[in-house]
């Protein structure tokens, strides 16, 4: 376990923007004395002006004491030149996200430093193997990733590049440790660990609605209330500004030699085109300006409980709608395990979706009255749930399965029969991603489901995830969703396909 640096090292910050400020205040209040640089006249300066008047926030609120804001605002100074770096021991960069220009100041910045200064950079979207390029010692040179604020999110990628020495790593994920966050080592390759996985989120999302599956809203409202994500997709888009989104999307998809496991969606690039950019502008997948309606999820009137319930088997599904029917004094009968069927009531049969189609199950099976559900985080507790008919079944059956899920106390939200629904087919394939980052030897599991968590507020890491599901039921809904769309795009992770035939988790 290599060692942190000491809080007696000079830490650098270039660039005093929204990361450099945030990258400074947390290694201020780490114990460094912390030199910030910006050639925009004056941003350093007034960067510390704002980090002192957060210091002074927390100390107001309790959360440090007011000697301690005062001697942590103390340690941070402005550098007019890059030449006023020469005794820093680590400099982190986070400047303009552009090859040339970070190339320039890591070259300008080894003719300053001494010869153990690490440097690092906070670059998003950038090769570290590419910017260490123009380095005399690009052994020196690693990423360190923060994520948007840094100073409130706990996850740092530690990117290492071909030439990155495994000590400067191993140094800074110490630094990075002492300094209250969670890093995670990563391999450099295009977005890195969360911008990579993070893509089937926004992707999934956008094809289902392209397809028809459901509006914005409800899409959204299935995957905060029955996914456990604190944001749905299409919400999160608008926030994150659908220029960044789709920049982010294109250019993973373009570093990756246009794999359609990335590609980008025409209707993110008609908001873009639009100038509909999400909440910044007003207006994106929802509407923000004064007096606008907010979009509503659609929910299924009410229908009457069924009677003859039957819940077959002890599937985590199985177990919550049995103590869900219980809790709301339905009546019902447990019956053993009958293949893949969740309940049957009133002449529908309800299954989890495995990525098939309700229309094509019901084909499959040779019976017309096939309601799927999808996936939940927890079905004990998810007020929501999606569901989809199949086209041949009777409007009486699949009133049926919805008056049972409400008479388990969810609401329910009907989609077109899509493949996957929404959340299982997300999951899936963030999970596939993530296998495949894995498999890649981009990080180790438990880093990707660590990253995941603190670097977009998963509720759960996507490998955990899988494995709670069921890597067989996860491999059967890639293999269905690739069968249904015939793309490249949803094959299987080789290390998913490896872990099925040993039959064992990932973690
Ligand atoms: P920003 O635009 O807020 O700040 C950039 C700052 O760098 C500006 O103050 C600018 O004057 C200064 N600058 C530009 N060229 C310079 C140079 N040659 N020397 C010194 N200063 C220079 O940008 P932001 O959002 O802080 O991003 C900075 C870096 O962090 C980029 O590489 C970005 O990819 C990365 N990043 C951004 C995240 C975000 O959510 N905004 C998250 C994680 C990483």
């Amino acid at each position: 376990m290599m060692q942190a640096l000491s809080t007696q090292t000079v830490v650098a910050v270039i660039g005093a923007g929204a990361m450099g400020a945030g990258i400074a205040q947390v290694a201020a209040a780490a114990g460094h004395m912390v030199k910030v640089h910006d050639t925009r006249p004056d941003a350093a300066a007034q960067a510390i002006v704002g980090i002192r008047a957060q210091f002074e926030k927390m100390a107001a609120k309790g959360k440090l004491t007011v000697e301690a804001a005062q001697a942590a605002g103390a340690r941070l100074h402005a550098a007019e030149h890059v030449a006023d770096l020469a005794d820093a021991g680590l400099v982190v960069e986070a400047i303009v996200e552009s090859l040339s220009v970070k190339q320039k100041l890591f070259t300008d910045l080894e003719a300053v430093v001494s010869a153990r200064c690490i440097l690092a950079s906070n670059t998003s979207s950038i090769s570290i193997t590419a910017i260490g390029a123009a380095l005399k010692n690009p052994q020196r040179l690693a990423g360190l990733h923060f994520f948007n604020p840094a100073p409130l999110m706990a996850l740092v990628e530690v990117v290492s590049g071909l030439a990155t020495a495994p000590e400067v790593a191993h140094t800074l994920f110490a630094t990075a440790a002492a300094w209250g966050k969670t890093p995670v080592h990563a391999k450099s390759t295009p977005g890195f660990i969360v911008n990579r996985v993070a893509r089937p989120y926004y992707a999934e999302a956008l094809r289902v609605l392209t397809e028809g599956g459901a509006d914005c809203a409800t899409l959204d409202a299935c995957c905060r209330e029955a996914g456990g994500f604190r944001m749905g997709p299409f919400e999160l888009m608008d926030m994150i500004g659908h220029d960044v989104n789709f920049a982010v999307t294109n250019s993973v998809w373009r570093a990756f030699f246009n794999d359609p496991r990335f590609s980008p969606s025409l209707i993110q690039q008609d908001l873009v085109d639009a100038g509909f950019l999400g909440k910044k502008t007003g207006r994106g997948f929802y509407n923000y300006q004064e007096g606008a309606n907010k979009a509503l999820p659609s929910t299924a009137p009410t229908q009457p409980a069924p009677s003859g319930i039957v819940i077959y088997g002890q599937t985590t599904a199985a177990q919550a709608l049995t103590a869900r029917l219980q809790a709301n004094s339905t009546d019902f009968t447990p019956a053993a395990a009958m293949g893949d069927t969740l309940a049957t009531a009133g002449g529908v049969t309800l299954r989890v979706t495995d990525g098939r189609t309700a229309t094509r199950c019901a084909f499959d099976m040779q019976t017309p009255n096939v309601v799927l559900i999808d996936l939940a985080l927890d079905y004990h507790k998810a007020t929501r749930l999606a569901v989809a008919a199949a086209s041949q079944c009777a409007p009486t059956a699949a009133h049926a399965a919805i008056g049972l899920l409400q008479a388990a106390g969810f609401a329910v939200s009907v989609l077109q029969d899509v493949p996957g629904l929404i959340l299982m087919r997300t999951v899936a394939m963030l999970a596939n991603e993530a296998a495949d980052a894995v498999n890649q030897g981009v990080c180790d599991a438990p880093a990707v489901d660590t990253a995941m968590r603190l670097g977009v507020n998963y509720p759960c890491g996507p490998l955990a995830w899988a494995d709670a599901i069921g890597l067989e039921k996860i491999s059967a809904v890639l293999s269905n969703l690739a069968h249904t769309y015939g793309e490249d795009r949803y094959r299987t992770s080789p290390l998913i396909q490896h872990h099925v035939f040993a039959a064992k988790n990932f973690l």
